[in-house]
């Protein structure tokens, strides 16, 4: 099997590409990124034979074109992901989370790949940001692909927040706490679900095992407080660092939907996931009296998120 993976030198990709380099039914990980140093790096950590790293922007579907001959399933995890930034610069989100994965499908389409898989988030579902705006729409895309009837099979997997993804809260609040700064927090009462790498990597495999035209996926994701979160971080580190409360920014929410009341309608409950079904005769319906939201959710306490968070490559590494 050949898997391409745009964005494959992200966190997500990256750790979907270690995954899959260990399936001895996996013959090429080809990955699709702008930036030539990335690549470099993922090339001296990976160290693989099997890895093929090609140059290329999702925006310009002639890069993709060659990058996809004889693949036969694509991960499309090329994105912009910052909901602050998407607030100032909605255009280029337009052109790289919309029409950036207009020229996935096509380019996936027009080679014949067998199946594509979108990464999406729960801020897609009662979007409330640019972001989570242009990545419902991507959703859409690849609903509107899946009723198409095309031999190519289009399905999503939508995630809660990766633990200590690049750019995320944990390890900016980590550097905080490190470079002995205040830390700021938006909300102290903000809850997130949260998964991580290795628990996004399995998911999306599970997403490959089973996806179906126009399958969006949605894995049952602990909760976290981020009041509790940056304490347990605190305990971790040993800091006395202020906390300096800023508020919610610019398109953000207290709280996270996983999927929407409407969604579980037509939803299976496949156990540790539920699959959000494009044409809407699930066999066995989801029974629903509210959205799957972090709202609802009881978050983990302060010991349990201090030990998830120990856990995290990231966090051994930070306190080595
Ligand atoms: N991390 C999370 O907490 C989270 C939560 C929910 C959903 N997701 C989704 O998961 C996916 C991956 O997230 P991540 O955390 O791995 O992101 P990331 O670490 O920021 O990586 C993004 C990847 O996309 C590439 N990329 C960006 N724009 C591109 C373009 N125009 N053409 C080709 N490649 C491009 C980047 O490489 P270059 O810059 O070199 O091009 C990089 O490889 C995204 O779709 C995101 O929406 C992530």
């Amino acid at each position: 099997m050949k898997i391409l993976i745009t964005g494959g030198t992200g966190s997500i990709g990256e750790g979907a590409a270690r995954l899959f380099l260990k399936d001895h039914t996996v013959s090429q990980i080809i990955v699709v990124s702008r930036d030539e140093f990335k690549q470099h790096q993922l090339r001296l950590k990976l160290a693989s034979p099997k890895l093929r790293c090609v140059l290329g922007d999702i925006r310009d579907s002639k890069s993709l074109q060659k990058a996809m001959r004889g693949v036969d399933v694509v991960f499309h995890a090329a994105a912009f992901k910052h909901v602050d930034v998407g607030e100032q610069a909605p255009e280029e989100f337009v052109k790289t989370n919309i029409l950036g994965t207009m020229n996935v499908f096509d380019c996936a389409e027009a080679a014949g790949v067998k199946k594509v898989i979108l990464l999406s988030t729960d801020k897609a579902a009662h979007a409330t940001s640019v972001l989570g705006m242009t990545k419902g729409i991507a959703e859409r895309l690849m609903i509107a692909r899946a009723h198409e009837k095309t031999k190519t099979v289009f399905c999503a997997v939508r995630l809660g927040n990766v633990l200590a993804s690049r750019g995320s809260v944990i390890p900016l609040l980590v550097h905080a706490i490190k470079n002995k700064k205040p830390i700021t927090l938006t909300d102290p009462k903000m809850t997130r679900f949260m998964l991580s790498i290795d628990e996004c990597s399995q998911f999306i495999k599970f997403a490959l095992q089973h996806g179906t035209q126009g399958d969006i996926f949605v894995k049952k994701c602990a909760v976290m407080e981020m009041g509790i979160v940056v304490e347990a971080l605190r305990a971790i580190f040993h800091s006395r660092a202020p906390i300096k409360i800023i508020g919610r920014r610019a398109g953000e929410r207290t709280h996270e939907i996983l999927a929407n009341e409407t969604e579980l309608m037509q939803s299976e409950d496949m156990g540790d996931y539920f699959r959000i079904s494009a044409n809407q005769k699930p066999q066995q319906r989801v029974r629903v009296e509210t959205d799957y939201s972090s709202h609802h959710i009881k978050p983990l306490s302060l010991v349990q998120t201090e030990k998830v968070l120990r856990s995290l490559d990231y966090i051994i590494d930070e306190l080595a």
